[in-house]
């Protein structure tokens, strides 16, 4: 008998998310890799995550998926559920990853001002910012919704077991989140309340689209990718505001992204982001950032941490990214003791991961 099963403790045990079971702990963090020509994934990328699902990874959420209208996103590699063949390509995904026993997600994405200016489509933002961006109408948000309640049919129709909005980093969702991006002055801007107003409706949009049982997660943020350190909550007060509009527009599962998921999110607690988005709302969580990153996270204080964290319910679920794309079976080899087979995350070697 090994003490390595020991080492990743409760993780390693089955559990339910929002009704949904799932074989471990562990998700793996969504993941854009650009492998999808015309929209539609491939054969190669049902594997991909074949091979994640079949090495204890509990949930797959997938790479963002642009939702169908052409401000969504212009890069023609990057998956989408409502174009021609790609139905049938994710059908392909989530009948791969279910006969392992695994369980995946749809993401939802619009890129907002991170969408290129190119084919003459101009980004779409809450209110022109950054310039040269078109300032969103209210009949630009009906569209919207229309068009993520088609995608999330779509997903329903494709095999998944749950559906995650994209509302982080700085994409058109979090654009309304953060009062930097969001300067209007109608009911859709404003307060913590007015700038959720928006993304809340998407929430209840997709609500309507899925089974009234199927897990819907939200994923949101403080930091966006061209600044780290900016906020959309300032207090775990106005933090209550925007995840509250979440929850009651249908939101079952909130995914709280940080770069290290063992930062405090506000000063005076150490709990993280994740913690607060349970604390406040009273449901399960995500948590996810520098999980496992090299080796010594095996003999650190972080892995402790990640372990007592989780067992005292300040999170639910554990999302791992950049460790799982140069290591699919990371879970299988930590595991079972064979730490010498995981390579440790190297930035230089991305790309070639799969
Ligand atoms: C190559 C790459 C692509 C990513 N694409 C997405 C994405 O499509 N959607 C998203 O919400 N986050 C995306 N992220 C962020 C990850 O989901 C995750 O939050 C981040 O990598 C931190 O987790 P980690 O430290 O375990 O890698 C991406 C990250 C990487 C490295």
């Amino acid at each position: 008998m090994t003490t390595i099963p020991a080492l990743l403790g409760s993780l390693l045990t089955p559990t339910t998310l929002a009704g949904l079971p799932l074989s471990s702990r562990f998700a793996m963090a969504p993941m854009t890799r650009f492998r999808s020509p015309g929209g539609v994934p491939t054969p190669e990328v049902a594997a991909y995550y074949r091979r994640r699902a079949e090495n204890g990874i509990g949930l797959i959420i997938t790479e963002g998926v642009l939702v169908g209208h052409p401000s969504a996103g212009h890069e023609p590699s990057v998956p989408r559920l409502t174009a021609g063949p790609a139905e049938q390509g994710w059908r392909h995904v989530t009948d791969e990853v279910h006969a392992v026993g695994g369980r995946i997600a749809a993401q939802l994405w619009h890129l907002g001002s991170q969408r290129e200016p190119v084919d003459g489509v101009a980004s779409w933002t809450p209110s022109g910012v950054p310039s040269g961006s078109r300032a969103m109408t209210l009949a630009d948000m009906d569209t919207l919704l229309a068009a993520y309640a088609d995608a999330a049919r779509v997903a329903v129709r494709a095999g998944f077991d749950a559906v995650e909005i994209h509302a982080a980093h700085g994409y058109l969702l979090d654009e309304f989140l953060w009062p930097y991006t969001n300067r209007r002055t109608d009911g859709f801007g404003g307060s913590p309340a007015a700038r959720a107003a928006f993304p809340a409706e998407v929430v209840r949009a997709v609500r309507a689209a899925i089974p009234t049982r199927m897990p819907l997660i939200v994923r949101f943020s403080q930091f966006k990718e061209r600044d780290y350190t900016a906020r959309i909550a300032e207090s775990p007060a106005e933090l209550a505001v925007l995840l509250q509009a979440f929850t009651a527009a249908g939101a079952d599962v909130l995914h709280a992204s940080q770069r290290d998921f063992a930062a405090p999110a506000f000063p005076g607690s150490p709990r993280n982001l994740a913690g607060w988005a349970k604390h406040l709302t009273g449901l399960p969580s995500i948590t996810v950032g520098s999980v496992g990153l090299t080796r010594d996270f095996f003999d650190s204080d972080a892995l402790r941490t990640l372990l007592d964290r989780h067992d005292a319910g300040e999170f639910d679920l554990i999302a791992l990214g950049r460790i799982l794309l140069g290591n699919p079976a990371w879970v299988t080899l930590a595991s079972t003791g064979r730490l010498d087979a995981i390579r440790d995350y190297r930035k230089a070697d991305e790309d070639t991961y799969f």
